[in-house]
C-alpha cells in the first residue's frame, strides 16, 4: 500500500517584516492539522517554520493532489492568516492570492511538493524548506545528490545507483516539461538547468532495474511561480523538496553533501538579488540581514510502516557545516559591497518580475534618440 508524502508551505505573515513566522501561527495550524489526523484525513503531520515561510509536513494516503489533503492545508493557511491580521503581522495572507479554493492550493500561491511512494523497510527521507529564494535554488543540490560522482559515490561504487537517474525538468515559463536520463544526457541535462530561473528540475526517477518502480519518484521539488499567479511582484516562491535517501539512493550524507558549497541563488532583498544559500539549523532560519542571506533548513525522517513521522532531526544542526555558512558571510560580505550593481541585482530579464519596472517606466520619457 503506498503512502503519500506531502510538503506544502506558505508565507501567511512574517514577525517581523519577512523575517520569520510568529509561534501563534504555527500554534494554529497544528489545530486544524491535529483534529484532521483524529477525522483521519491524514496520518501524520509536522509543522514548523523557516523564515516567513509556515511548513505542513503531513502523510496521508489519499495520493498527490488529493482535495482533502490540499483543503485542509487551505484551511490551515487561512486560519493561521486570522491569527495573523489579529496580531498585524507583515504581509498577513501574503501568498494566499486567490480567495476561493477549488480542489487544489497549487496556482493558488502555496507552494507544494508531494510524492506517493511505495515504503521500502526502511525509508529515511529529507525535507528540504528554503527561504528568500526560488525553485531553481534546487537545481545545483538535486544534480550533484543525483548525477555528480564527485559528490555521491555511490553512483561510482554502488551496483543498485551505477546505471543513474532520469530527470524530470520543467521549463516554467512555457509550461513544458522533458525527461532526460543520467550519465548519458549529463550535458544536455547541464545546459537546461544552468539557467535556473527557466528551467527547473521537478522530479528524479530511478532508471529500469532499480528496485524502485520506475514511475515513483526518489525526489520533487515544488516549482510554483507566485509571479505568474498573482501578475505582480509578492515576494519570492521559497520553495521546499522532498529526498528519499539510502539503499539504491544517495545516503544521507551523499544528499546533504551539495550544501556543504553555498552556491549563489537568486532571492533575498525584495527577491531581487544573488547571495549564497546558506544551510542553517531551525534556530538560525531567521534572515535578517538584508533579508537574507537565503537559508536552507534540512529536516530528516524515517517514515514508520504505518507512515508516521518519525523525526524531525533538525541536520543541519551540525559543526560539519559551520564552514559553509562562515563561507556563505564572506559572500555575504562580498555581494552586498556591490549595492545596488548586477551581478548583485538580478539581471534585468529577471528584474521584469519585480517592483523596478515601475520606476523605469517613469525613466522612459526622458529618453531622446542618439
Ligand atoms: P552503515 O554501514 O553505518 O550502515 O553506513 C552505510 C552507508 O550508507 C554510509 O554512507
Ligand atoms: P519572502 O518571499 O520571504 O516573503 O521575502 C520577500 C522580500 O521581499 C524579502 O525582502
Ligand atoms: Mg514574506
Ligand atoms: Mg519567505
Ligand atoms: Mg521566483
Ligand atoms: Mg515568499
Amino acid at each position: 500500500e503506498k503512502i503519500t508524502i506531502s510538503v506544502i508551505k506558505a508565507d501567511v505573515g512574517g514577525w517581523p517584516g519577512h523575517s520569520r513566522v510568529h509561534p501563534a501561527l504555527i500554534e494554529r495550524a497544528k489545530e486544524v492539522l491535529a483534529e484532521a489526523q483524529k477525522e483521519g484525513t491524514i496520518i501524520d503531520f509536522y509543522v514548523t517554520y523557516v523564515g516567513d515561510d509556515l511548513q505542513l509536513i503531513m502523510t496521508h494516503k489519499k495520493g498527490v493532489d488529493s482535495p482533502d489533503v490540499h483543503g485542509l492545508a487551505w484551511e490551515a493557511f487561512k486560519k493561521a492568516t486570522e491569527v495573523a491580521k489579529a496580531l498585524g503581522l507583515y504581509g498577513a495572507g501574503q501568498d494566499l492570492l486567490k480567495d476561493a479554493f477549488s480542489g487544489n492550493v497549487r496556482g493558488l500561491g502555496p507552494s507544494v511538493a508531494e510524492m506517493e511512494i511505495t515504503l521500502r523497510k526502511s525509508e529515511p527521507i529529507v525535507t528540504f524548506h528554503l527561504d528568500k529564494t526560488e525553485p531553481g535554488a534546487f537545481n545545483l543540490p538535486i544534480f550533484r545528490m543525483f548525477a555528480d560522482p564527485f559528490t555521491t559515490a555511490g553512483l561510482v561504487i554502488d551496483p543498485k545507483m551505477h546505471m543513474g537517474f532520469r530527470f524530470e525538468i520543467w521549463d516554467i515559463l512555457e509550461h513544458k516539461r522533458v525527461i532526460m536520463s543520467s550519465p548519458e544526457e549529463m550535458y544536455d541535462i547541464l545546459a537546461l538547468i544552468g539557467a535556473k530561473s527557466r528551467y527547473v528540475i521537478k522530479r528524479v526517477f530511478p532508471k529500469e532495474g532499480h528496485p524502485i518502480p520506475k514511475d515513483e519518484p526518489v525526489a520533487v521539488v515544488s516549482t510554483e511561480k507566485l509571479y505568474e499567479v498573482a501578475g505582480e511582484y509578492v515576494g519570492k516562491d521559497d520553495p521546499v523538496a522532498i529526498v528519499r535517501a539510502q539503499s539504491g539512493l544517495p545516503a544521507l550524507g551523499e544528499v546533504l553533501e551539495p550544501f556543504a558549497f553555498p552556491h549563489l541563488v537568486s532571492g533575498w532583498m525584495r527577491g531581487s538579488h544573488n547571495g549564497p544559500l546558506m544551510p542553517v539549523p531551525l534556530k538560525y532560519a531567521t534572515p535578517t540581514r538584508f533579508d537574507g542571506p537565503p537559508r536552507a533548513v534540512a529536516l530528516g525522517w524515517q517514515i514508520s510502516p504505518e507512515g508516521k513521522l518519525v523525526g524531525p532531526v533538525d541536520l543541519f544542526d551540525d559543526p560539519a557545516f559551520d564552514y559553509a555558512r562562515q563561507k556563505a558571510l564572506e559572500i555575504t560580505e562580498y555581494m552586498r559591497r556591490h549595492g545596488p550593481f548586477e551581478p548583485h541585482r538580478l539581471p534585468l530579464e529577471e528584474m521584469e518580475y519585480t517592483t523596478l519596472p515601475g520606476v523605469l517606466e517613469k525613466l522612459k520619457d526622458r529618453f531622446e534618440p542618439v
